[in-house]
């Protein structure tokens, strides 16, 4: 049987300690922080039932139930906002867990690394390909557009490789990203030749920045189970593409739309103001009030 071209689940890595953004994360988890009035981790899930994933895999780890509970039923509030006629409310509370959309859990017991966290998935994901969508990374498609994975799982259904999401960063940024080199392959394709986990400039083999969307193959978790720790001591999921590459073709995909490093607060306070901005409720009056500052 051909392999299957169809993305049918995603992997959230939401293990992380978050600590760039102590003290907000001493007990709560970095996925949970509110941009505007939603957490970073429902953006990335919206994102991922747009393109038409229902099953959703989370790695967590110590100190994340907020997230678990966040797409559980919130019985005692939806019963009071009920009681209440609240329906507004209420429909956007159940909004949050569609009801053709399952969670499933599975704990990272150690903080080993990205490639570490995707293993953990291997047994709720199975024999086929998946998405892994990193939340800190908050993309937004092109006005009026698809999103990112909705870009993404529409590619992978035409040829079936693994599909890294790229964009140019600046070349003293190198060190915060994997960096790919590739050869145009038509359209927004690239077909990767060599990866590269957080190079230093001076190494980096090109400027094209791997952004917190894949598409991978199943191949990449028996290459994950024998990889060696890398950058940083951890199990880098970078390092296992990197060997993926040698197996089977592996794609860059140059996404359309904008992303927000909301593991960064810069990035963090980029996206909260542009997404108020655009946001229909308190957008008009943020403007204002963004005109009245004297800057
Ligand atoms: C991870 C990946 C890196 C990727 C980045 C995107 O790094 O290891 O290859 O470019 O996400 O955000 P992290 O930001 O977790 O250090």
């Amino acid at each position: 049987m051909a392999p299957s071209t169809r993305v049918r689940k995603a992997v959230f890595p939401v293990a992380g300690l978050g600590t760039r953004f102590l003290p907000a994360t001493k007990a709560s988890p970095k996925e949970m922080l509110p941009v505007v009035d939603k957490p970073l981790i429902q953006y990335a899930v919206e994102e991922a039932y747009e393109a038409g994933i229902r099953h959703m895999i989370f790695v967590t780890g110590r100190s994340k139930r907020a997230i678990e509970d966040h797409f559980d039923t919130a019985y005692e509030l939806e019963s009071e906002l009920e009681a209440a006629h609240k329906q507004e409310l209420l429909a956007l509370v159940r909004s949050v867990q569609p009801a053709d959309m399952d969670c499933a859990y599975v704990r990272q017991p150690r903080s080993l690394g990205l490639g570490h966290a995707v293993l953990c998935a291997e047994a709720l994901v199975g024999d086929e390909p998946f998405a892994v969508l990193l939340a800190d990374d908050l993309m937004v498609g092109k006005p009026g557009g698809p999103g990112v994975m909705a870009q993404m799982t529409e590619a992978f259904a035409k040829q079936g490789r693994s599909l890294l999401a790229v964009q140019e960063v600046p070349l003293e940024h190198t060190r915060r990203y994997g960096i790919v080199q590739g050869e145009a392959a038509g359209g927004a394709l690239l077909r990767i030749d060599a990866i590269v986990e957080k190079p230093a400039p001076e190494q980096a083999p090109s400027r094209m920045g791997v952004a917190g969307r894949y598409i991978l193959t199943p191949a990449i978790f028996g290459l994950i189970r024998s990889q060696p720790r890398g950058v940083g001591g951890e199990i880098q999921l970078t390092d296992a593409i990197a060997r993926l590459l040698e197996q089977e073709a592996v794609y860059a995909y140059q996404y359309a739309g904008k992303r927000y490093d909301c593991g960064s607060k810069e990035g963090f306070l980029e996206a909260t103001v542009e997404l108020a901005l655009q946001h229909p409720e308190v957008g008009g009056a943020f403007r204002q009030y963004l005109k009245g500052l004297a800057l």
